[in-house]
């Protein structure tokens, strides 16, 4: 039996965390043979639901689940974790502005950062979903400097999944037949679905969907608004998808991904594509199931450089709205 890898959540009393828990535990995000320990951390408010969360999960008997750790103290959540998924933050609230909003949760994420850098396995790699995620992530790494830039994301990978259904409903075929879909940029309604570099079954998406006027518009815009169209429908924000994605997004960190395809994550960027170096942002990436590299020499029209252009200045605008958060 192989040893424990260490799986450090936060916010696990949460919408996200409640899907999201069975799926580690049962073996669906690292694998039917590798037994984890969950280190489950939330503020000191909810732990007596997490505590019925984690009464749950011991009434599951998931063979692989070694032990819970319930916590609502950094050090001791963080410590010896080999992956730290930071789901927990603050719902935005009538009224505050997103600058209230970045304030409020980029304080939460410069002490997990450091936290983290402080107690985590030296291969810890982190993937930050609360929201504003590209830039809590920003945030968090900055604070933890000892950890290498490389082991940071923040999740697009729902979108890059709503994209491919989207795209697979408008040309009748199943979503296992769209491919290569990038999603550029912020977790925001400024994202950019590149739909030119996209296939489906093989061929461009722009060959089998000719409808030009729906791709440039209403796919891009279905899949920026989303999660608001679910919040719409269900009067709460996207969970189960959500915590899919997290599973698909460490997977396909951790897996080697298939020839010739690609997928989406939010990562500390090199300067590829002429984005600023150090802003964390959604890149189409491929794995060989222990490194991870952004896909190259993607071609990118006019079109598609104007959407990126757009994404990557809200990112700087938000990294211009947390600069006191982030060290020199
Ligand atoms: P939720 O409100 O149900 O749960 C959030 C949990 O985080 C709560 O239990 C809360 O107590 C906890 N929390 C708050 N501050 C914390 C802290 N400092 N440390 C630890 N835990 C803390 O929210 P839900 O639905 O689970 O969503 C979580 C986050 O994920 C939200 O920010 C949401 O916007 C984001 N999200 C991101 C997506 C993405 O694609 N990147 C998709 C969907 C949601």
């Amino acid at each position: 039996m192989k040893a424990p890898i260490k799986v450090a959540v936060t916010g696990a009393a949460g919408q996200i965390g409640y899907s999201l828990l069975p799926r580690i535990a049962s073996g669906s995000v690292f694998g039917p043979d590798q037994p984890v320990e969950l280190r489950l951390i939330e503020i000191p408010n909810a732990l007596k639901p997490l505590e019925g969360v984690v009464m749950e999960l011991n009434d599951c008997s998931f063979p692989l689940l070694s032990n819970i750790v319930a916590t609502a103290d950094l050090d001791e959540g963080f410590s010896g974790a080999n992956w730290a998924l930071l789901v927990g933050s603050v719902p935005r609230k009538a009224g505050m502005e997103r600058k209230d909003l970045l304030g409020i949760n980029g304080k939460i994420f410069i002490s997990q950062g450091a936290a983290i850098a402080k107690n985590a396995a030296s291969d810890v790699r982190v993937v930050v979903v609360g929201n504003p995620c590209n830039t809590n992530c920003l945030i968090a790494m900055n604070n933890g400097r000892d950890v290498p830039s490389d082991r940071w994301f923040a999740m697009t990978r729902l979108d890059e999944n709503r994209a491919k259904s989207q795209l697979a409903t408008k040309a009748g075929v199943h979503s296992t037949a769209v491919s290569n879909v990038a999603i550029w940029g912020n977790h925001s309604s400024t994202l950019y679905p590149d739909f030119e570099n996209a296939k489906i079954n093989g061929k461009p998406v722009t060959s089998v969907i000719t409808d030009t006027q729906w791709l440039e518009n209403d796919f891009i815009k279905s899949v920026q608004l989303r999660g608001a169209a679910i919040i719409e429908a269900r009067g709460l924000s996207s969970a189960k998808s959500a915590a899919h994605g997290v599973v698909d997004t460490v997977r396909s960190i951790i897996e080697p991904t298939a020839a010739g395809d690609f997928h989406s994550v939010a990562l500390c960027s090199d300067g590829s594509y002429g984005i600023e170096a150090g802003l964390i942002t959604s890149f189409p990436v491929r794995s060989n199931g222990s490194k991870l590299e952004i896909v190259q020499g993607l071609p990118l029209s006019d079109f598609s450089k104007g959407k990126i252009e757009a994404t990557v200045n809200e990112l700087k605008q938000e990294r211009e709205m947390v600069k006191e958060l982030i060290p020199a």
